[in-house]
Protein backbone atom coordinates (compact mmCIF):
# COMPACT_ATOMS: atom_id res chain seq x y z
CA UNK A 1 0.00 0.00 0.00
CA UNK A 2 1.23 3.51 -0.89
CA UNK A 3 2.39 5.27 2.23
CA UNK A 4 -0.23 8.59 3.00
CA UNK A 5 1.39 11.76 1.34
CA UNK A 6 0.93 14.48 4.04
CA UNK A 7 -0.49 17.53 3.47
CA UNK A 8 2.90 19.39 3.75
CA UNK A 9 4.32 16.97 0.85
CA UNK A 10 1.65 17.78 -1.12
CA UNK A 11 1.78 21.38 -0.60
CA UNK A 12 5.64 20.85 -1.48
CA UNK A 13 5.08 18.93 -4.88
CA UNK A 14 2.83 22.06 -5.87
CA UNK A 15 5.10 24.11 -5.37
CA UNK A 16 7.80 22.57 -6.99
CA UNK A 17 5.88 23.32 -10.03
CA UNK A 18 5.55 26.65 -9.20
CA UNK A 19 9.08 27.24 -8.68
CA UNK A 20 9.94 25.64 -12.19
CA UNK A 21 7.26 28.04 -13.59
CA UNK A 22 9.24 31.05 -11.22
CA UNK A 23 6.24 31.35 -9.38
CA UNK A 24 7.89 31.21 -5.95
CA UNK A 25 8.77 28.39 -3.49
CA UNK A 26 8.02 27.05 -0.48
CA UNK A 27 9.64 23.89 0.22
CA UNK A 28 11.09 22.66 3.81
CA UNK A 29 14.58 24.20 4.21
CA UNK A 30 17.01 23.68 6.73
CA UNK A 31 20.17 25.73 7.17
CA UNK A 32 23.26 24.33 7.18
CA UNK A 33 25.39 24.77 9.60
CA UNK A 34 27.43 27.99 9.42
CA UNK A 35 27.80 27.48 5.26
CA UNK A 36 24.41 29.64 5.75
CA UNK A 37 23.55 27.68 2.68
CA UNK A 38 19.52 27.06 3.01
CA UNK A 39 18.49 23.45 1.71
CA UNK A 40 15.99 21.35 1.23
CA UNK A 41 16.04 18.60 4.20
CA UNK A 42 15.88 15.69 2.21
CA UNK A 43 19.37 15.82 -0.29
CA UNK A 44 19.58 13.21 -3.32
CA UNK A 45 22.81 11.04 -3.01
CA UNK A 46 23.88 10.31 -6.38
CA UNK A 47 26.17 7.27 -4.91
CA UNK A 48 25.88 4.27 -2.99
CA UNK A 49 25.01 0.73 -4.74
CA UNK A 50 22.01 2.98 -6.78
CA UNK A 51 24.45 5.56 -8.64
CA UNK A 52 20.58 7.25 -9.53
CA UNK A 53 19.75 3.53 -11.34
CA UNK A 54 23.59 3.58 -13.35
CA UNK A 55 24.41 1.15 -10.58
CA UNK A 56 21.02 -1.05 -11.44
CA UNK A 57 21.46 -1.08 -15.09
CA UNK A 58 19.08 1.82 -15.98
CA UNK A 59 20.27 4.15 -18.57
CA UNK A 60 21.32 7.51 -18.28
CA UNK A 61 18.24 9.19 -19.44
CA UNK A 62 16.94 7.27 -16.54
CA UNK A 63 19.34 8.62 -14.54
CA UNK A 64 18.75 12.30 -15.55
CA UNK A 65 15.01 11.68 -14.55
CA UNK A 66 15.99 10.36 -11.28
CA UNK A 67 17.57 14.30 -11.08
CA UNK A 68 14.59 16.03 -12.11
CA UNK A 69 11.89 14.27 -10.20
CA UNK A 70 13.94 15.52 -7.17
CA UNK A 71 14.06 19.10 -8.15
CA UNK A 72 10.43 18.40 -9.40
CA UNK A 73 10.07 17.90 -5.42
CA UNK A 74 11.70 20.83 -4.17
CA UNK A 75 15.03 19.10 -3.60
CA UNK A 76 17.65 21.52 -3.92
CA UNK A 77 21.00 19.66 -2.26
CA UNK A 78 22.54 17.24 -4.87
CA UNK A 79 25.52 15.09 -3.48
CA UNK A 80 28.05 13.67 -6.00
CA UNK A 81 31.32 12.49 -6.47
CA UNK A 82 34.05 11.99 -8.91
CA UNK A 83 34.11 8.69 -7.60
CA UNK A 84 30.45 7.44 -8.02
CA UNK A 85 30.91 8.46 -11.89
CA UNK A 86 27.49 10.15 -12.13
CA UNK A 87 28.78 13.67 -12.38
CA UNK A 88 28.17 13.78 -15.97
CA UNK A 89 24.27 12.99 -15.87
CA UNK A 90 23.87 15.31 -13.03
CA UNK A 91 25.45 17.68 -15.30
CA UNK A 92 23.32 16.87 -18.04
CA UNK A 93 20.19 17.09 -15.51
CA UNK A 94 20.98 20.55 -14.33
CA UNK A 95 21.58 22.12 -17.76
CA UNK A 96 18.52 24.99 -17.74
CA UNK A 97 18.30 24.19 -13.97
CA UNK A 98 21.63 24.95 -12.10
CA UNK A 99 20.05 28.21 -10.05
CA UNK A 100 19.01 27.40 -6.57
CA UNK A 101 20.87 23.85 -6.36
CA UNK A 102 22.89 23.25 -3.51
CA UNK A 103 25.95 21.28 -5.53
CA UNK A 104 28.13 18.90 -3.27
CA UNK A 105 30.77 16.50 -5.31
CA UNK A 106 34.16 14.90 -3.69
CA UNK A 107 37.31 13.62 -4.41
CA UNK A 108 39.23 11.13 -3.15
CA UNK A 109 42.37 11.94 -0.81
CA UNK A 110 43.73 8.07 -1.93
CA UNK A 111 44.72 6.34 -5.12
CA UNK A 112 46.04 2.80 -4.83
CA UNK A 113 47.99 3.11 -1.39
CA UNK A 114 49.48 6.54 -2.34
CA UNK A 115 47.67 9.67 -0.64
CA UNK A 116 47.77 12.64 -3.29
CA UNK A 117 48.76 15.81 -3.26
CA UNK A 118 47.15 19.16 -3.06
CA UNK A 119 47.49 19.93 -6.61
CA UNK A 120 45.87 16.35 -7.48
CA UNK A 121 43.25 16.94 -5.63
CA UNK A 122 42.49 20.46 -6.95
CA UNK A 123 43.13 18.63 -10.66
CA UNK A 124 39.87 16.27 -9.74
CA UNK A 125 37.59 19.53 -8.60
CA UNK A 126 38.80 21.06 -11.94
CA UNK A 127 37.86 17.91 -13.76
CA UNK A 128 34.44 17.46 -11.52
CA UNK A 129 33.64 21.16 -12.43
CA UNK A 130 33.80 19.96 -16.11
CA UNK A 131 31.61 16.86 -15.87
CA UNK A 132 29.39 19.23 -13.75
CA UNK A 133 29.25 21.59 -16.28
CA UNK A 134 29.57 24.56 -13.75
CA UNK A 135 32.28 26.93 -12.82
CA UNK A 136 32.52 26.56 -9.10
CA UNK A 137 30.54 23.91 -6.27
CA UNK A 138 28.92 24.90 -3.24
CA UNK A 139 30.08 22.53 -1.31
CA UNK A 140 33.46 20.08 -1.91
CA UNK A 141 34.15 17.41 0.54
CA UNK A 142 37.12 15.12 0.62
CA UNK A 143 36.15 11.53 0.05
CA UNK A 144 36.38 8.66 2.55
CA UNK A 145 38.82 10.13 4.69
CA UNK A 146 40.85 8.04 7.03
CA UNK A 147 42.10 8.91 10.36
CA UNK A 148 45.45 7.85 9.40
CA UNK A 149 45.24 10.01 6.65
CA UNK A 150 44.19 13.16 8.52
CA UNK A 151 47.48 15.13 9.03
CA UNK A 152 48.53 14.53 5.60
CA UNK A 153 45.39 16.32 4.28
CA UNK A 154 45.38 19.02 7.03
CA UNK A 155 49.02 19.90 5.97
CA UNK A 156 48.55 19.21 2.05
CA UNK A 157 45.49 19.40 1.03
CA UNK A 158 43.74 22.05 2.96
CA UNK A 159 45.83 25.02 1.48
CA UNK A 160 45.36 23.95 -1.51
CA UNK A 161 41.68 23.69 -1.11
CA UNK A 162 41.41 27.42 0.59
CA UNK A 163 43.21 28.66 -2.60
CA UNK A 164 40.82 26.88 -4.80
CA UNK A 165 38.15 28.33 -2.14
CA UNK A 166 39.38 32.20 -2.89
CA UNK A 167 39.53 31.50 -6.38
CA UNK A 168 35.51 30.84 -6.36
CA UNK A 169 36.02 27.69 -7.84
CA UNK A 170 34.36 25.91 -4.16
CA UNK A 171 31.54 27.69 -1.75
CA UNK A 172 32.34 25.65 0.95
CA UNK A 173 34.62 22.64 2.02
CA UNK A 174 33.42 19.24 3.87
CA UNK A 175 35.12 16.17 5.11
CA UNK A 176 33.39 12.52 4.25
CA UNK A 177 34.43 9.58 6.39
CA UNK A 178 34.96 6.03 5.01
CA UNK A 179 31.98 4.40 7.43
CA UNK A 180 32.69 0.69 6.63
CA UNK A 181 36.20 1.44 8.03
CA UNK A 182 35.41 3.46 10.87
CA UNK A 183 33.00 2.74 13.29
CA UNK A 184 34.06 4.91 15.35
CA UNK A 185 33.87 8.60 13.29
CA UNK A 186 37.88 8.59 14.39
CA UNK A 187 38.15 10.82 11.26
CA UNK A 188 35.47 12.81 11.94
CA UNK A 189 36.31 13.14 15.22
CA UNK A 190 39.79 14.10 14.55
CA UNK A 191 38.50 17.03 12.02
CA UNK A 192 36.36 18.70 14.61
CA UNK A 193 39.15 19.18 16.28
CA UNK A 194 40.39 22.21 13.60
CA UNK A 195 38.46 25.13 12.80
CA UNK A 196 38.70 24.68 8.90
CA UNK A 197 35.69 22.44 8.19
CA UNK A 198 31.98 23.35 7.25
CA UNK A 199 30.13 20.63 6.87
CA UNK A 200 30.64 16.70 7.49
CA UNK A 201 28.64 13.70 6.26
CA UNK A 202 28.57 10.49 8.66
CA UNK A 203 26.78 7.54 8.40
CA UNK A 204 23.54 7.41 11.28
CA UNK A 205 20.88 4.93 10.99
CA UNK A 206 18.82 2.95 13.47
CA UNK A 207 21.47 0.44 14.20
CA UNK A 208 24.47 2.42 14.40
CA UNK A 209 23.78 5.81 16.50
CA UNK A 210 26.91 6.27 18.18
CA UNK A 211 27.19 9.77 16.42
CA UNK A 212 24.68 10.91 19.11
CA UNK A 213 27.62 11.14 21.71
CA UNK A 214 30.67 11.47 19.33
CA UNK A 215 29.84 13.81 16.61
CA UNK A 216 26.41 15.85 16.96
CA UNK A 217 27.46 17.48 20.72
CA UNK A 218 30.40 19.05 18.85
CA UNK A 219 28.92 19.68 14.96
CA UNK A 220 25.99 21.83 16.90
CA UNK A 221 28.24 23.35 19.19
CA UNK A 222 30.45 24.91 16.59
CA UNK A 223 27.75 25.06 13.75
CA UNK A 224 29.10 22.16 11.09
CA UNK A 225 26.46 21.30 8.75
CA UNK A 226 25.80 17.53 8.87
CA UNK A 227 24.52 15.23 6.20
CA UNK A 228 23.79 11.76 6.85
CA UNK A 229 24.66 8.68 4.67
CA UNK A 230 23.66 5.04 5.30
CA UNK A 231 20.52 5.82 6.54
CA UNK A 232 19.26 2.81 4.93
CA UNK A 233 21.60 1.18 2.58
CA UNK A 234 20.81 -2.44 2.09
CA UNK A 235 19.94 -3.56 5.95
CA UNK A 236 16.77 -1.59 5.80
CA UNK A 237 15.97 -2.24 2.37
CA UNK A 238 16.99 -5.94 1.51
CA UNK A 239 14.89 -8.40 3.92
CA UNK A 240 17.48 -10.89 3.57
CA UNK A 241 20.48 -8.61 4.62
CA UNK A 242 18.38 -7.71 7.46
CA UNK A 243 18.44 -11.26 8.61
CA UNK A 244 21.75 -11.91 7.53
CA UNK A 245 22.77 -9.19 10.12
CA UNK A 246 20.92 -10.45 12.76
CA UNK A 247 22.32 -13.61 12.68
CA UNK A 248 25.91 -12.44 12.84
CA UNK A 249 25.17 -10.07 15.80
CA UNK A 250 23.55 -13.07 17.23
CA UNK A 251 26.71 -15.27 16.77
CA UNK A 252 28.87 -13.08 18.08
CA UNK A 253 26.44 -12.28 21.60
CA UNK A 254 25.44 -8.65 20.61
CA UNK A 255 21.97 -9.73 20.22
CA UNK A 256 18.89 -11.75 21.75
CA UNK A 257 18.20 -14.48 19.29
CA UNK A 258 14.53 -13.96 20.12
CA UNK A 259 15.30 -10.29 19.12
CA UNK A 260 17.01 -11.18 16.07
CA UNK A 261 13.69 -13.18 15.29
CA UNK A 262 11.76 -10.53 14.18
CA UNK A 263 13.86 -7.03 14.91
CA UNK A 264 11.52 -4.24 13.73
CA UNK A 265 8.38 -5.29 13.27
CA UNK A 266 7.20 -3.71 15.92
CA UNK A 267 7.85 -0.21 14.05
CA UNK A 268 5.03 -1.33 11.58
CA UNK A 269 1.69 -0.18 12.56
CA UNK A 270 -1.58 1.66 11.98
CA UNK A 271 0.23 4.74 13.98
CA UNK A 272 3.65 4.59 13.05
CA UNK A 273 5.89 3.75 9.84
CA UNK A 274 4.55 2.44 7.03
CA UNK A 275 7.77 0.29 5.98
CA UNK A 276 10.86 0.02 6.86
CA UNK A 277 12.84 2.61 4.98
CA UNK A 278 9.98 4.84 6.28
CA UNK A 279 10.96 4.01 9.81
CA UNK A 280 14.60 4.25 8.79
CA UNK A 281 14.32 8.25 7.31
CA UNK A 282 11.92 8.98 10.19
CA UNK A 283 14.64 7.88 12.58
CA UNK A 284 17.26 9.99 11.42
CA UNK A 285 15.77 13.18 10.55
CA UNK A 286 14.06 14.25 13.97
CA UNK A 287 17.78 13.38 15.40
CA UNK A 288 19.18 16.62 17.24
CA UNK A 289 21.90 17.31 14.90
CA UNK A 290 21.33 16.28 11.82
CA UNK A 291 20.72 18.74 8.69
CA UNK A 292 19.97 17.02 5.07
CA UNK A 293 19.06 13.17 5.07
CA UNK A 294 20.63 12.29 2.23
CA UNK A 295 19.21 9.51 0.16
CA UNK A 296 20.25 7.44 -2.90
CA UNK A 297 17.94 5.72 -5.47
CA UNK A 298 17.41 4.57 -8.96
CA UNK A 299 14.02 4.44 -8.60
CA UNK A 300 11.32 7.69 -8.92
CA UNK A 301 8.89 6.00 -6.80
CA UNK A 302 11.41 5.70 -4.19
CA UNK A 303 12.33 8.64 -4.18
CA UNK A 304 8.73 9.92 -4.06
CA UNK A 305 8.07 7.47 -1.20
CA UNK A 306 11.43 8.87 0.83
CA UNK A 307 11.00 12.40 0.57
CA UNK A 308 7.49 11.85 2.26
CA UNK A 309 8.82 9.85 4.89
CA UNK A 310 11.63 12.74 5.66
CA UNK A 311 8.69 15.35 6.16
CA UNK A 312 6.74 13.12 8.15
CA UNK A 313 6.32 13.38 12.12
CA UNK A 314 8.63 11.60 14.12
CA UNK A 315 7.94 7.94 15.57
CA UNK A 316 6.00 7.49 18.62
CA UNK A 317 8.08 7.78 21.48
CA UNK A 318 7.11 4.46 22.72
CA UNK A 319 8.90 3.01 19.62
CA UNK A 320 11.71 4.91 19.35
CA UNK A 321 12.22 3.84 23.27
CA UNK A 322 12.20 0.20 22.55
CA UNK A 323 14.68 1.19 18.97
CA UNK A 324 17.33 2.19 21.81
CA UNK A 325 16.50 -0.56 24.26
CA UNK A 326 16.86 -2.89 22.02
CA UNK A 327 19.79 -1.75 19.59
CA UNK A 328 21.59 1.50 21.28
CA UNK A 329 24.35 -0.42 22.50
CA UNK A 330 24.89 -1.50 18.45
CA UNK A 331 27.67 0.14 16.52
CA UNK A 332 28.50 -0.30 12.91
CA UNK A 333 25.54 -2.30 11.63
CA UNK A 334 24.06 -1.48 8.25
CA UNK A 335 27.47 -0.37 7.14
CA UNK A 336 27.98 -2.60 3.93
CA UNK A 337 29.70 -1.27 1.11
CA UNK A 338 33.39 -0.75 -0.89
CA UNK A 339 35.90 -1.39 1.92
CA UNK A 340 38.19 1.49 0.80
CA UNK A 341 36.17 3.94 -1.33
CA UNK A 342 33.19 4.45 0.77
N1 LIG B 1 31.90 8.13 2.16
C1 LIG B 1 30.99 8.83 1.51
O1 LIG B 1 31.22 9.98 1.22
C2 LIG B 1 29.66 8.21 1.17
C3 LIG B 1 29.46 6.85 1.34
C4 LIG B 1 28.19 6.34 1.09
C5 LIG B 1 27.16 7.19 0.66
N2 LIG B 1 27.41 8.51 0.49
C6 LIG B 1 26.37 9.44 0.01
O2 LIG B 1 25.20 9.18 0.71
C7 LIG B 1 24.16 8.92 -0.24
C8 LIG B 1 23.12 8.04 0.40
O3 LIG B 1 23.65 6.77 0.73
P1 LIG B 1 23.02 5.47 0.13
O4 LIG B 1 23.12 5.58 -1.34
O5 LIG B 1 23.60 4.29 0.74
O6 LIG B 1 21.50 5.71 0.50
P2 LIG B 1 20.49 5.09 1.49
O7 LIG B 1 19.36 6.00 1.39
O8 LIG B 1 21.02 4.78 2.83
O9 LIG B 1 20.17 3.66 0.81
C9 LIG B 1 19.87 3.54 -0.51
C10 LIG B 1 19.47 2.10 -0.82
O10 LIG B 1 18.15 1.87 -0.35
C11 LIG B 1 17.29 1.57 -1.46
N3 LIG B 1 16.08 2.38 -1.29
C12 LIG B 1 16.02 3.73 -1.24
N4 LIG B 1 14.74 4.11 -1.05
C13 LIG B 1 13.99 2.99 -0.97
C14 LIG B 1 12.60 2.75 -0.79
N5 LIG B 1 11.74 3.76 -0.64
N6 LIG B 1 12.19 1.47 -0.77
C15 LIG B 1 13.05 0.45 -0.91
N7 LIG B 1 14.38 0.62 -1.10
C16 LIG B 1 14.85 1.88 -1.13
C17 LIG B 1 18.01 1.98 -2.71
O11 LIG B 1 17.68 1.09 -3.77
P3 LIG B 1 16.76 1.60 -5.01
O12 LIG B 1 17.71 2.05 -6.05
O13 LIG B 1 16.03 0.34 -5.39
O14 LIG B 1 15.86 2.66 -4.51
C18 LIG B 1 19.48 1.88 -2.30
O15 LIG B 1 20.00 0.60 -2.55
C19 LIG B 1 24.90 8.34 -1.44
O16 LIG B 1 24.15 8.36 -2.62
C20 LIG B 1 26.07 9.28 -1.48
O17 LIG B 1 25.68 10.50 -2.04
C21 LIG B 1 28.64 9.03 0.74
Amino acid sequence: MAPRVPAAVAKRVRLGSLARAGMGVAVEYTTLGRTGLRVSVAGLGCGGFSRLGLGRGRNEDAAIAVVHAALDHGVTLIDTAAAYRTEDVVGRALAGRREGVVLATKAMVREGGRVLSGAEVVASLEQSLARLRTDRVELFQLHAVLAREYAHVMAEIVPALLRAKAAGKIRHIGLTETAPNDHGHDALARALEDGVWETVMLAFNMMHTNAREVLFPRTRAQGVGTLLMFVVRNVFSQPARLEEEMRGLVAEGKLAAEVAADPLGFLIHAAGASSLTDAAYRFVRHEPGVDVVLFGTSDVGHLRENIASILKPKLPAADLALLRARFGHLVGVGLDGPKVAG
